[in-house]
């Protein structure tokens, strides 16, 4: 990580342009020539190779001033024109800022159960647009709906006092039709046969075939109130809590978690190990600083039943805004759920009792917004399926902590390792299936300041493998592997900019990549998504805020299957895009 210092020159520059009050300052300042208002997130394609069947505009609306407000709601049926079933279901949401505005968070739930977690962008100019695109097939129980028909949600917290942008929101959803899944029971592993529109890119994906039911763990009071279906986390001794019964005849059931951090957590990623901030104005420092380590874990009648270690999100806002204009980065319009496969522990759920689900955040600090959606599919053909614990093995995390600070410069790591196992049998009509799962995290959170607070580096990796195995009568029906990693790193050097504010350099590497190779009898199928951004790039911040800056970025988006090979690969320079090349086929490729 070296850095030129041929910044200085500069400063008197931006000294100019923050006193002749640029960005937030009221007078909105003009787009610079050539500068796209499309903001992106350049990942798959929505729509490979298809046209949808019908489409539905579900919601048109402005957001103006809605802090406090309760969601934004209408009443859902399906499109009489294309009944259910569907291959496919894709969302759609398209948004326009009239104006300057900060990032805001948003969420669209259906009947209280979360379908999309997105952000904003940071509209540095009037007119900025953008869209996010989501396959949300998994959601066709509750898609179907009831006859009396479901309520459809959407929050988005904006204040058009500070800052003028009103953002005008649409979401539609694309209904398709064509082949179908045949996943029966004793299919227990997602195929990606059963459908030819496979190519939709979720690696992690467990099941391709819909749940049955899908069951929100979300804020009951949801539609009346503000903050909506969000479930608030503040502390990690708080425990969210939700009593919920699972139907008799459940044969299998993968939790769902939607998860983002706010306030004090906001840049988690990027804690410290130590007691005393390093300082108030530095938004990478925050107020409390306990580490970058963090875990959402679920519990089932206060028992451990699964984790995960959030996807680290960098909003528009965030590190330098300048990098995310008009390349968003990694997931943070379509923000990643996690699924929790709790089939194994699927006797834990069925006694005809109610059940208590707990979600904490380890070592949270206020706050984090949670929702969960218990996905669970039903034997048809049974009024009552057996199931049994065969393994459940969960060792205390192994975790290492070290800090040495000496006022504003030390480092501080944290880092931690686990291998937990369950494994269980369900005995449904489809025959007595046994499914084991051996999950293995390994995480490390490395901070580092020098130079009396002026450079700080923050090295954060999270690495995950699950396997997972299918047997029916002691005979390996089924396999499968995925492996998750999400590297990033953040190197940053601060200095005077003038008048109290700061002038910030930074270096940024990011990377999520998932592969997933599924066994199934002489079949194996393997798929991957690798989405990385480097980006360079300088800002000046006052209070906090950026008001000045430029960056550089490159990301290049990969996915394949045994069907696809998609490519993207985009090249941003000051904010300016200066090549942006998609391949539907990697055969053309010289490094394939
Ligand atoms: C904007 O684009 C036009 C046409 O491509 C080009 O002639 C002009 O030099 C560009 N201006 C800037 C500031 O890049
Ligand atoms: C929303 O839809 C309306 C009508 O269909 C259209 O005029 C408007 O431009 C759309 N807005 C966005 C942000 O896509
Ligand atoms: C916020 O937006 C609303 C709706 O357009 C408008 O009536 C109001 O005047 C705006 N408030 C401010 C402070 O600009
Ligand atoms: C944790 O948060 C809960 C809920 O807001 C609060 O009641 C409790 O006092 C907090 N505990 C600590 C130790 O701050
Ligand atoms: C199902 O299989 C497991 C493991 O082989 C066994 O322990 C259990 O008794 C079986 N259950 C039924 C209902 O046959």
């Amino acid at each position: 990580m070296n850095f030129s210092m041929s910044y200085l020159p500069v400063i008197s520059l931006l000294i100019m342009f923050s006193s002749a009050g640029g960005f937030p300052h009221p007078a909105p300042p003009a787009a610079p020539e050539n500068i796209t208002l499309e903001y992106i997130d350049p990942t798959f394609p929505p729509f490979p190779e298809q046209s949808p069947k019908c489409s539905l505009q579900l919601l048109q609306h402005d957001f103006a001033d809605t802090t406090g407000a309760p969601p934004v709601s209408t009443n859902y049926t399906p499109p009489l024109d294309c009944p259910a079933p569907w291959s496919r279901v894709v969302l759609e949401l398209s948004g326009i800022a009239s104006d300057i505005q900060q990032d805001r968070i948003a969420s669209i739930w259906l009947d209280g159960a979360e379908i999309l977690r997105t952000t904003t962008p940071l509209p540095m100019y009037p007119g900025v647009h953008w869209q996010v695109n989501k396959d949300i097939t998994k959601y066709t129980s509750l898609l179907r709906s009831s006859p009396a028909g479901s309520l459809f949600s959407m929050i988005l917290e904006n204040s058009n006092s500070s800052f003028p942008g009103i953002y005008s929101i649409n979401v539609t959803l694309h209904y398709f039709r064509g082949a179908l899944c045949d996943d029966t029971p004793t299919i227990s592993i997602q195929s990606q046969a059963c459908n030819q529109l496979s190519s939709h890119a979720n690696v992690k994906e467990l099941y391709r075939k819909p749940a049955d039911m899908i069951i929100p763990i979300s804020n009951e009071a949801g539609d009346c109130c503000s903050g909506g279906y969000w479930l608030k986390i503040h502390n990690e001794t708080d425990v969210q809590k939700t009593i919920v019964s699972v139907p008799g005849n459940a044969y299998r059931a993968v939790m769902e978690i939607y998860v983002t951090a706010h306030a004090d957590d906001q840049y988690w990623y990027a804690n410290p190990l130590r007691s005393v901030p390093i300082d108030t104005k530095d938004p990478l420092s925050s107020a409390k600083a306990n580490g970058g380590f963090r875990q959402v874990v679920l519990t089932i009648d206060g028992k451990y039943a699964g984790a995960v270690v959030p996807f680290p999100i960098i909003y528009p806002s965030s590190v330098n805004p300048y990098f995310w204009s008009p390349v968003t980065a990694i997931a943070a319009y379509n923000i990643p759920s996690y699924e929790l496969n709790l089939t194994p522990l699927m006797s834990m759920l069925l006694n005809g009792r109610e059940h208590e689900f707990g979600l904490k955040v380890r070592d949270a600090q206020p706050h984090w917004r949670v929702t969960a959606n218990l996905h669970v599919w039903l034997d048809a053909w049974s009024d009552g399926v057996e199931a049994g614990l065969l393994q459940y093995r969960v060792p205390p995390l192994k975790i290492n902590r070290q800090a040495y600070w000496k006022e504003k410069d030390g480092k501080s790591e944290v880092d931690g390792q686990v291998i937990v196992r369950f494994a269980g049998w369900v005995s449904s009509s489809a025959g007595n299936i046994t499914t084991s799962v051996r999950e293995r995290l390994k995480f490390k959170s490395h901070v580092m300041v020098q130079g009396r607070g002026t450079m700080k580096q923050v090295a954060m990796e999270s690495k995950v493998r699950m396997n997972v195995r299918v047997e029916k009568e002691r005979t390996v029906i089924g396999r499968m592997v995925m492996n998750m990693e999400a590297p990033l790193e953040i190197m940053t050097l601060s200095s005077n900019g003038g008048g109290g504010s700061v002038f910030e350099r930074t270096k940024m590497n990011h990377g999520l990549e998932e592969m997933k190779s599924v066994v199934r009898g002489k079949e194996v199928v393997v798929s991957m998504v690798s989405d990385r951004q480097d980006s360079e790039g300088s800002c000046l911040m006052e209070e906090g805020m950026a008001v000045w800056g430029s960056g550089d970025s490159r990301s290049v988006y990969k996915y394949r299957d045994d069907k696809v090979c998609y490519l993207r690969s985009l090249n941003v320079v000051g904010g300016r895009i200066m090549d942006d090349v998609a391949t539907p086929s990697c055969v053309a490729l010289a490094d394939e």
